[in-house]
């Protein structure tokens, strides 16, 4: 059996730099009927658990560590024993939010994770957090991107931790090298594809975000 891509929204409030606003995040799952990845443990431990519907979580795997995406991640670890994987370039983040508890293992650029038969790989891509990961899947025709590339540009890079130079570098070289074809899986909002966004990359460099 192929592996799936399932997908829940889940609603909650990012807070950073002193301010908080409320926000929608997309929580994806891929596996198939007995096992599966989360990728951004965002807000829902218990709306996450029914999705996932008794299968095995192998791993909770954290895009980047704003709190948005990993508030609910010790809470679904706790539920299921599956281990949080976090790029340890994000840790000074993770601290903000889980200051008593660290994730449990490493994200490293090329790593694989392998789930229900087919391969995640990572793609260390900083700019929108210094430890931002994007993960791509090839048999799946996609590409989970956090906040690093949304519909209609480049996550954003205005508060602390964030560099727009450096979001620009790691979408040129990392995201939009991957086939056009490949459906772009956003942290927010909603999806697209490289062959979509790749001719607006120069647009994106002249407005500055
Ligand atoms: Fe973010």
């Amino acid at each position: 059996m192929a592996a799936r891509i399932d997908h829940l929204v889940t609603s909650g409030t990012f807070a950073l730099d002193g301010g908080e606003w409320d926000v929608d995040n997309n929580v994806w799952l891929v596996g198939d009927d007995t096992e599966a990845v989360v990728i951004d443990a965002a807000h829902d431990a218990a709306a996450i658990e029914a999705v996932l519907a008794g299968r095995r979580l192998r791993a909770i795997i954290c895009t980047h560590a704003h709190n948005d995406h990993i508030d609910a991640a010790p809470a679904l670890a706790d539920a299921t024993g599956a281990p949080i994987l976090l790029h340890p370039d994000d840790l000074p983040l993770w601290r903000q939010t889980h200051p008593d508890r660290t994730p449990d293992g490493e994200l490293a650029d090329g790593q694989e994770i392998t789930v229900a038969g087919t391969t995640l790989t990572v793609l260390h891509t900083p700019g929108h957090a210094p430890g931002a990961v994007c993960l791509y899947a090839p048999e799946l025709a996609a590409v989970f991107t956090g906040d690093t590339l949304f519909q209609g540009g480049p996550g954003a890079t205005g508060r602390s931790f964030s560099s727009f130079p450096v979001i620009v570098d790691s979408i040129r070289d990392r995201l939009l090298t991957l086939d056009p074809a490949t459906a772009v899986r956003t942290g927010h909002g909603d999806s697209t594809t490289i062959g979509a966004e790749a001719p607006h990359l120069d647009e994106w460099i002249a407005r500055g975000h």
